[in-house]
């Protein structure tokens, strides 16, 4: 089976003034990744203040954007391009997040032309899919995940699919307190791996990492990571906080350690 590096991003959302920023981001340099990969994503405009901390610290931490636009410039007033990102050396976005397609109205066809952009540009996307408690409840679940992973990869071109994780994440589960369970989140994994697999092709669907997001914390990270499917996880609320921040990339890191030495025993 591949093995895949666990990830865990930190979605900062609207969220921190300058200050909290800094001391975030100062607190994130000092973490010890260990076999982990570690993502942060703040506002825009505190990109490249949290970008230069964390290169001044020598961190390997990256940094990434939560949103972009999938046009390169021009009169679209409140938009920031793949190249703007790319030009202050922030190589890592998100598309599709929930709040995004459910509160600012991104839509599926959008997400998929943002998702092709920042593939395009050379950067890591991590594109986020994920069902509401209404489509959960009428057993629509993977079907929404397939919906979703298809238009968000249908302008995406094979060669670029090495930038590419998922990240499922069940909006009931945002910032809500509530978690999908380790076996119900890893049945929606496998799913997704499985949709992968039929879009791309085995070794990509294998390497390619699909994280948990919903009301992580250290309390339930351990768990989760520890199911086969889930590479690690994107983190709201408890990114927000170093300490607990520490702990869930610590689980991750954990998981990864755990499962070589799992390998190695059989
Ligand atoms: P949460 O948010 O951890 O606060 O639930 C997750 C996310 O929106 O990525």
């Amino acid at each position: 089976m591949a093995s895949r590096q666990p990830l865990v991003g930190g979605n900062w959302k609207m969220n921190t003034a300058s200050s909290e920023a800094d001391a975030l981001a100062g607190a994130v340099a000092s973490f010890q990744p260990g076999a982990c990969q570690i993502a942060i994503f703040p506002p825009f405009v505190y990109l490249d203040r949290v970008a230069a901390a964390l290169r001044t610290a020598g961190s390997t931490t990256l940094v990434g954007a939560q949103d972009l636009d999938h046009r390169d410039n021009g009169a679209l007033t409140g938009q920031v391009s793949a190249s703007m990102l790319l030009d202050l050396g922030i190589q890592t976005v998100l598309t599709g997040h929930s709040e995004r397609r459910h509160v600012i109205g991104d839509s599926d066809e959008l997400v998929g032309l943002k998702t092709a952009r920042a593939l395009d540009a050379g950067m890591m996307c991590l594109l986020c899919i994920g069902e509401t408690l209404e489509q959960r409840e009428a057993g629509e679940t993977d079907a929404v995940n397939e919906r979703q992973l298809r238009a968000g990869l249908k302008n995406v071109q094979a060669s670029t699919l090495g930038n590419l994780v998922v990240a499922y994440e069940p909006v009931w589960a945002i910032g809500t307190g509530q978690t999908a369970s380790p076996d119900d989140a890893q049945n929606a994994h496998a799913a997704i791996r499985g949709v992968l697999r039929s879009i791309t092709d085995d070794a990509t669907a294998d390497a390619t990492r699909i994280l948990y997001g919903g009301s992580v914390k250290p309390s339930n990270a351990n768990e989760l990571f520890a199911m086969p499917d889930i590479d690690g996880g994107l983190i709201g609320g408890a990114s927000l906080n170093a300490d607990d921040f520490a702990a869930i990339c610590t689980a991750a890191s954990d998981s990864a350690t755990t499962a070589t030495t799992t390998a190695q025993t059989h």
